[in-house]
Formats: structure tokens, C-alpha cells, sequence
């Protein structure tokens, strides 16, 4: 059979499968394919700039774990792809870096991404309070030169801490801490903001915004969640016995539409005040349809970023990442092409 007999046959013994129902997707989209036309290459998508570097694509990986022997290659894999493709990429905690040399080369990843692409240290709360109180913040900022990184985030995640049975403790607000090191560490140096999944509430994304960090990352609720996954921890190692702490403080949190409404609203109010912060929407963001939405109706510049998936991803190492990656970002030129997003309060079930 020729080509096209083969290609129409096909289309008839598949076409019983190929069904759809009406699919969750289109309440955020309308399909305009009158109004744009293919772009020239499979990935053709804006930069974005994160102070004083660039991403090639909106593209970040949200910071995970180093600091024990199965983080390193994981971040090694994803440090090379996010190199390959212009991506931007957290490292977990570098906290085990400020106490030890041992994992080092786990968090080393520069060399291997590249000139191209951001990469961002991250540090808790409670570490830079104590190193702060110590007068040893020279210490942060060395190691952050020594790892050649673009900026670093300062992760605040209360209910991880106190769910988590070694966890820190602090007794003055972190926005007194962002304002003391905003005005100690190197200019060249971006500062980033972040929770850990349960997102930030409107005061206090009012309060950030108007501190101007050079990033705002959402890790917002309706993803993973570490006060979840403290309880987990600490219901393994007590061998399932009953827990002393409530679970209901696991489910508090703001999703990450919801904290684009707010976003919005904030930089209204501020009038012709915009900012120059750059916001990355996480927390539960799954695919580049999820991302696209978000990106589109936020009011600043934004990204979308994730953990879960980044992580299974590099399970299957380099070429598993790449190929997740190339999908996300040729699906995501499609879509900026052919889909406009319908704007938040239009969305059912919103006013
Ligand atoms: C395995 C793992 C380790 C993580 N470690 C850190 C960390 O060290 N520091 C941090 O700020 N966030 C950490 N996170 C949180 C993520 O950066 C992100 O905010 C959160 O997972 C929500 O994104 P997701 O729903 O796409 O997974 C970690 C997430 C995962 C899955």
C-alpha cells in the first residue's frame, strides 16, 4: 500500500480511539487557530531576565535537596540539561555546604550548566538569622561566589519547621531579615524569596513586593507539600504511631492562581509603580498548559517553575530530563501561538 493508503488505513482502525469529551483544559483557553501561525523552529520562545542574567526560555526548576549521596545525580542531570536548553535552576538547601565540605561536588553544578542558564543558591530562614547574629554572613556570600552562582533564595517555610521534628525556629519576622541582607550582600548578587508549598498569603506577598526582591517564587499550595511530608517522616520513624501534632496546619496554604490574583491586585494598586521583580509560579504546576495559563494572566514578569516533575524526570537520567524539557518547551511555543488564555475571574465558578 502507498504511503497515504497506509496513513488513511491507520486513520481508520485508530479513529475509535481518538475520542475526547469535553477536556478540563479548554475552561483556560480559547483555540484561536485564525490568529497565529507556526513559529520558524520547534522552540521559539521569549527570554526572560532575572537581573542581571537571562533564562532562553520561562522555564525554572525549582530548588530540591543536596546533601546525601542520592541528590547528585539528580542535580547533576538537571544542572546539564537546564545548561543545554537556557533554563533556570535552584539548588536545594546549601546549608549542609556552610558546615561541611562533603557534598561540595553535589551542589557544584556551574561547570556542568554552563555559561548559559540561571542558577540560584538557597538557604532557610533560621540559618541566615544565626549567621547574621554571628556576624558570618561574609561566609554566604563566599560560598555563593565559590559555587558561581546568579543569585540565591532564601526559603521560609514555618509549618515544614514545625512539623518536622528537627526543625529551626525563629523569633523575628523574616521580612526584618530579607531588609538586613538586601542591604549587605554583593549588588551582583539577585536575593529571591520563596516558600516551600503552602505559598504566601496577600499581606505578606505586599509586604515582599514592596521590598522589590530580584525574584518572588510562589511554591505555592496544591503540590508537593513538606509539612505533609514531615508528617510522613515522622509517622515512619514512630512506626505509625499516633502523632503528636495536628494535621489540619498541612492544609493551610495559597494556590498558585490564587496567588496571581493577588499578585495583580498588589501591582494595581501600585499604579504606574511596577516592579522589577521576577515571579516564578509554582506549587502544583504540572505541564506548560498549567504554566502558560499562569504566566499569561500575571500582571509582572513572570515564569513557571516545578519540583515533582523535574525530579521524576531525572530518575531516568540526561536523556529522560531532555526529552521532558523538549516536549515542555515545543508545547509551549504551541501554545503561545495558537491558545489565548482566558483571563482568572473568567473562569467558572469565579466572579
Ligand atoms: C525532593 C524535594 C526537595 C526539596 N528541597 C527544597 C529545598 O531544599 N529548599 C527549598 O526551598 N525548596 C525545596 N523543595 C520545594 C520545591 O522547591 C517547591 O517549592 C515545591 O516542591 C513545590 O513544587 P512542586 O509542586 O512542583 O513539587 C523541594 C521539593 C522536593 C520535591
Amino acid at each position: 500500500m502507498s504511503d497515504i493508503g497506509d496513513r488513511k488505513s491507520h486513520h481508520l482502525d485508530l479513529a475509535q480511539w481518538a475520542q475526547v469529551n469535553g477536556n478540563e483544559i479548554n475552561k483556560f483557553f480559547n483555540y484561536e487557530p485564525l490568529l497565529g501561525s507556526f513559529p520558524k523552529s520547534s522552540i521559539d520562545l521569549p527570554p526572560l531576565k532575572i537581573h542581571k542574567s537571562s533564562l532562553n526560555a520561562p522555564l525554572w526548576v525549582s530548588s530540591m535537596t543536596g546533601g546525601t549521596g542520592q541528590a547528585g545525580p539528580i542535580n547533576k542531570s538537571l544542572a546539564k540539561i537546564c545548561g543545554e536548553f537556557g533554563l533556570g535552576l535552584g539548588l536545594g538547601s546549601c546549608r549542609p555546604l556552610l558546615e561541611s565540605e562533603e557534598y561540595f561536588e553535589d551542589f557544584n553544578l556551574r561547570p556542568l550548566m554552563g555559561d548559559k542558564g540561571v542558577l540560584f543558591a538557597n538557604f532557610g530562614v533560621a540559618q541566615l538569622e544565626e549567621e547574621l547574629k554571628r556576624d558570618e554572613l561574609k561566609k554566604v556570600f563566599s560560598l555563593c561566589e565559590r559555587l558561581h552562582v546568579d543569585g540565591f533564595f532564601i526559603h521560609i517555610n514555618p509549618l515544614q519547621e514545625w512539623y518536622q521534628p528537627e526543625g529551626d525556629r525563629w523569633y523575628r519576622s523574616p521580612l526584618e531579615l530579607i531588609k538586613d541582607i538586601q542591604s549587605l550582600k554583593p549588588s551582583h548578587l539577585a536575593l529571591g524569596v520563596k516558600e516551600v508549598g503552602q505559598g504566601f498569603g496577600p499581606e505578606s506577598m505586599r509586604s515582599l513586593i514592596e521590598l522589590e526582591p530580584e525574584v518572588i517564587e510562589f511554591g505555592a499550595f496544591g503540590g508537593t507539600n513538606f509539612s505533609v511530608l514531615e508528617e510522613l517522616r515522622t509517622k515512619k520513624a514512630n512506626k505509625n504511631e499516633e502523632l503528636t501534632k495536628t494535621s489540619e496546619l498541612c492544609f493551610v496554604g495559597h494556590t498558585a492562581s490564587e496567588m496571581v490574583s493577588n499578585v495583580n491586585q498588589i501591582l494595581n494598586d501600585r499604579g504606574s509603580n511596577q516592579t522589577h521583580t521576577t515571579f516564578i509560579i509554582s506549587g502544583g504546576i504540572r505541564s506548560f498548559l498549567e504554566g502558560h495559563f499562569l504566566v499569561e494572566n500575571c500582571e509582572g514578569q513572570a515564569c513557571y517553575g516545578m519540583a515533582k516533575p523535574f525530579l521524576e524526570a531525572a530518575s531516568g537520567g540526561d536523556e529522560k530530563v531532555r526529552r521532558f524539557v523538549t516536549r515542555e518547551l515545543e508545547g509551549l511555543t504551541m501554545a503561545r501561538a495558537f491558545l489565548k488564555a482566558k483571563a482568572l475571574n473568567q473562569l467558572p465558578g469565579r466572579s
